[in-house]
C-alpha cells in the first residue's frame, strides 16, 4: 500500500490509450481539420463543441470548458478517482498493475497526507462493513432504512458506523501500523485529558464520508442515532480536510452539473442524499457552514446556473440570500426552489415522493429577485403605508443591483400593479437609488477589476479577453510546446504572471521541464492539482496557433504582462483624480495627474 502508479507505467498505458478511442466509446466524434468534434458530455448541446485532439492527445471543450488528457477523461466522464482511471484504462489495455493505494492521486502529497488518506479510505470501507453486515451496525442500519435510505443509497454513498467503543479504532489503526500522532492530526483519534493514550473521535454514529473533488476520502461527519446533540460531529480541520474549500458529493455530481447546466446546492447532506436518490443528481452541499468564495468560485468554473434549495425556516432564508450574494459575485445566475414551509429538502422528499419534488420544487424555481421579494414581505403588513413604503424601497434598492434593464422593468411593472403607483414615479425613484449607489461603489469597483477578471470562467471566455490575459495564453501555450522558450520566460518573467491560475500553471510547468521531461501536454495535464488547471492548459493547447515566436512577440507579450499592474494603477488614479476634482480639491488633482502621466510614461518606455 501507499506505493505510487510508477512513472514509466502510467506512461505506457497512457501511450496505449489513443485518446481519440477511449473518448469514442462514449462521444461519436467527426474529424474536421487536424481534430475530432462531438457533442460534449459534460454538458447538454445541440452543435459540437466538444474536441479531441490525437497530437495532442487531450480534449477541451469550448462551451463547457471541460478538458485534460485521457486520463482526466475517464476520471470526469464516470467520476472516479485517477487511480480508479489508471486501472480502468489499465485493464482495457491489458497492462498488470501492482496494488496501489486509492491515495494514489497522481500529485505531490506530502508522505503524512498519503497516509491520513490511507487510513480515510480503510476507515470508510470498515465503517461500511460494520454497518451493513454486523450485528453492532444493525440499530444504525434500521435508522437509516426507517428514515427511507435505501441499500443502494447506502451503498453509493458509503454510508457506515462507528461502533460504540472508546478505542476500537484506535487499536485498529495502531495494529495497522499508522503512527497515532499523525491519526490525532487526522481528526480520526483524539487524545485523552493529560497523558499520551488515545481514543475514537468517533463513537456510536452513523458515518458520512467527505471526499476531495478527485473522489479521495479526506474526513468524516458522524450523526448520532438519536435526538442528542451535537447532532452532527465532524472532522475538524487537517491537513487534507479544508472546510471551506470542499462541497460535499461535488466528484460523483460533477458529471451531471455540466450534463444539466446547472448545480443544486444544500444546505445538508442528508438532502444531497435525498436528492440524489429522488433522481436530481446535481446536487452538492457545504459542509456545515456559510458558503464561501472558495466555493462559489469552484462551482462558477463548472457551470452558470445555481439552485439553493435550503431549509424554509428563517435561517434557511437568511442564508440562501448570503449564499446567493456569494455566488452572485462570483457571476453566477440564482434561481431558488423554496420548500414548503417547516420541511427540509430531505424531509419534503420523504414525505411527497420524488416526482413531486423534481417538478414542483427543483422544476418551479423562481428567480433570486422574485424570493428577496417575498422575503422583504415577510412580517410585513402592507396595508400599513410606512410598511408599504419600506417594501417599495427594499425591492427598488435591490432592483439597481440588476444588469438587465429588461428584468428591472418586469419587477418595476410588478410593483406599479399591485400597489396602483404610476411606473415613472417607480422609475424614478429607482434612478435616485442608483444615482446613490454609484457615488458610493465607484471606487472599490476599480480596484475589483482584477479579481473579478479571474474569477471569470471558460464559459465567459468567449468575451473578448484584455490584452495582458490573451498574452498570458499565448506564452503558455508556446511554453507547452516548447521547452526553450519556457526557459526564457522564466528568465525574463518567473513568476509575474497576472492571473492566479496561470501563475500556478507555469509553476508546475517549470517544475515539470526542471525534471527533464520533454514537452508533452497530455503528460503534464497528469502534473495538475485538479480539473480547473487542467481545464484552463487544455484550452490554452487548443486553441494556440502553431506558429513559432519571435523575439520582438516574445518581448510584447512580456511587456503586455508586467504593464498590468501599471495601468491598474493608472485607472485607480484616475478615479481618485475625478474624486478629487468633485471635492473641488484642484491642487490635489494636479498632483495625482503628475503622477498619471509619470506613470504612463513609464509604460511606454
Ligand atoms: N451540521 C453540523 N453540525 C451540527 C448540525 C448540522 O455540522 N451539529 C451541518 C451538517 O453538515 C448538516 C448541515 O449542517 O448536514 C445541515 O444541518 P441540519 O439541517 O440540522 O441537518 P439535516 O441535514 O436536516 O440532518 P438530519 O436530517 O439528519 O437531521
Ligand atoms: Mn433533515
Amino acid at each position: 500500500m501507499g506505493n505510487r502508479i510508477p512513472e514509466d507505467l502510467l506512461e505506457k498505458i497512457q501511450r496505449t490509450s489513443d485518446i481519440v478511442d477511449v473518448v469514442s466509446e462514449y462521444v461519436q466524434l467527426k474529424k474536421q481539420g487536424r481534430n475530432y468534434f462531438g457533442l460534449c458530455p459534460f454538458h447538454g448541446e445541440k452543435s459540437p463543441s466538444f474536441s479531441v485532439s490525437s497530437d495532442k492527445q487531450i480534449f477541451h471543450c469550448f462551451g463547457c470548458g471541460a478538458g485534460g488528457n485521457v486520463f482526466s477523461f475517464i476520471m470526469q466522464h464516470n467520476g472516479v478517482s485517477f487511480t480508479e482511471a489508471v486501472q480502468t484504462l489499465a485493464e482495457k489495455n491489458g497492462i498488470d498493475l501492482p496494488t496501489i493505494s486509492p491515495t494514489d492521486q497522481g500529485k505531490t502529497l506530502s508522505k503524512d497526507a498519503e497516509k491520513m488518506i490511507e487510513a480515510h479510505e480503510l476507515l470508510k470501507k470498515f465503517y461500511h462493513h460494520l454497518l451493513v453486515n454486523t450485528k453492532e451496525g444493525q440499530s444504525a442500519l434500521d435508522y437509516l432504512i426507517n428514515r427511507g435510505f435505501t441499500r443502494e443509497t447506502i451503498d453509493k454513498f458509503e454510508i457506515g458506523y462507528a461502533l460504540d467503543s472508546w478505542d476500537f479504532i484506535t487499536k485498529f489503526l495502531s495494529k495497522r501500523g499508522f503512527n497515532l500522532s499523525l491519526m490525532e492530526e487526522a481528526g480520526l483519534l483524539v487524545k485523552k485529558n493529560n497523558s499520551d493514550d488515545f481514543l475514537d473521535r468517533f463513537r456510536n454514529r452513523i458515518m458520512f464520508p467527505i471526499s476531495d473533488h478527485n473522489g479521495s476520502t479526506i474526513a468524516f461527519s458522524g450523526r448520532v442515532l438519536s435526538e442528542e446533540k451535537p447532532k452532527y460531529l465532524n472532522s475538524p480541520e487537517t491537513k487534507i480536510f479544508n472546510k471551506s474549500k470542499i462541497l460535499y458529493n461535488f466528484h460523483r455530481a460533477r458529471i451531471h452539473i455540466r450534463k444539466n447546466q446547472q448545480a443544486v446546492l444544500y444546505e445538508g447532506f442528508a438532502d444531497v442524499i435525498s436528492s440524489t436518490e429522488s433522481g436530481v443528481e446535481h446536487a452538492i452541499a457545504t459542509m456545515g457552514t456559510s458558503l464561501t468564495e472558495d466555493q462559489a468560485r469552484i462551482i462558477r468554473r463548472n457551470v452558470n446556473e445555481v439552485v439553493l434549495c435550503y431549509d424554509s425556516d428563517s435561517a434557511g432564508v437568511e442564508a440562501t440570500i448570503r449564499a446567493a450574494k456569494v455566488l452572485q459575485s462570483a457571476g453566477c445566475q440564482i434561481k431558488v426552489a423554496m420548500i414548503q414551509e417547516g420541511l427540509d429538502p430531505d424531509d419534503y422528499i420523504k414525505k411527497y415522493g420524488s416526482e413531486k419534488f423534481r417538478n414542483d420544487v427543483i422544476g418551479a424555481t423562481v428567480p433570486f429577485m422574485t424570493f428577496k421579494m417575498s422575503y422583504y414581505r415577510r412580517g410585513k403588513n402592507l396595508q400599513n403605508e410606512g410598511e408599504r413604503l419600506q417594501y417599495i424601497e427594499n425591492v427598488l434598492a435591490d432592483l439597481t443591483h440588476l444588469q438587465s434593464a429588461v428584468e428591472r422593468e418586469i419587477y418595476l411593472k410588478q410593483l406599479s400593479k399591485e400597489f396602483d403607483l404610476s411606473i415613472d414615479v417607480l422609475k424614478e425613484q429607482l434612478q435616485h437609488f442608483q444615482s446613490r449607489q454609484s457615488n458610493v461603489s465607484q471606487q472599490p469597483q476599480a480596484k475589483n477589476a482584477v479579481s473579478n477578471h479571474m474569477k471569470r470562467n471558460p464559459i465567459a471566455k468567449k468575451k473578448l479577453l484584455p490584452a495582458y490575459h490573451t498574452a498570458e495564453r499565448m506564452l503558455i501555450g508556446h511554453m507547452l510546446r516548447s521547452k526553450d522558450f519556457s526557459q526564457k520566460v522564466l528568465e525574463r518573467l518567473g513568476l509575474q504572471f497576472n492571473i492566479e491560475e496561470h501563475k500556478a500553471i507555469v509553476t508546475y510547468l517549470y517544475g515539470f521541464y526542471e525534471e527533464g521531461n520533454e514537452e508533452n501536454v497530455s503528460s503534464f495535464l497528469s502534473r495538475l492539482p485538479n480539473s480547473e488547471l487542467q481545464d484552463i492548459v487544455s484550452n490554452i493547447a487548443m486553441i494556440t496557433l502553431n506558429t513559432e515566436v519571435t523575439e520582438q512577440e516574445l518581448s510584447d507579450y512580456i511587456k503586455q504582462v508586467l504593464n498590468h499592474q501599471k495601468m491598474l494603477m493608472i485607472k485607480e488614479k484616475e478615479a481618485d483624480k475625478k474624486e478629487a476634482e468633485r471635492n473641488k480639491q484642484f491642487r490635489e488633482a494636479a498632483q495625482i495627474a503628475m503622477e498619471i502621466i509619470q506613470l504612463q510614461q513609464a509604460l511606454k518606455s
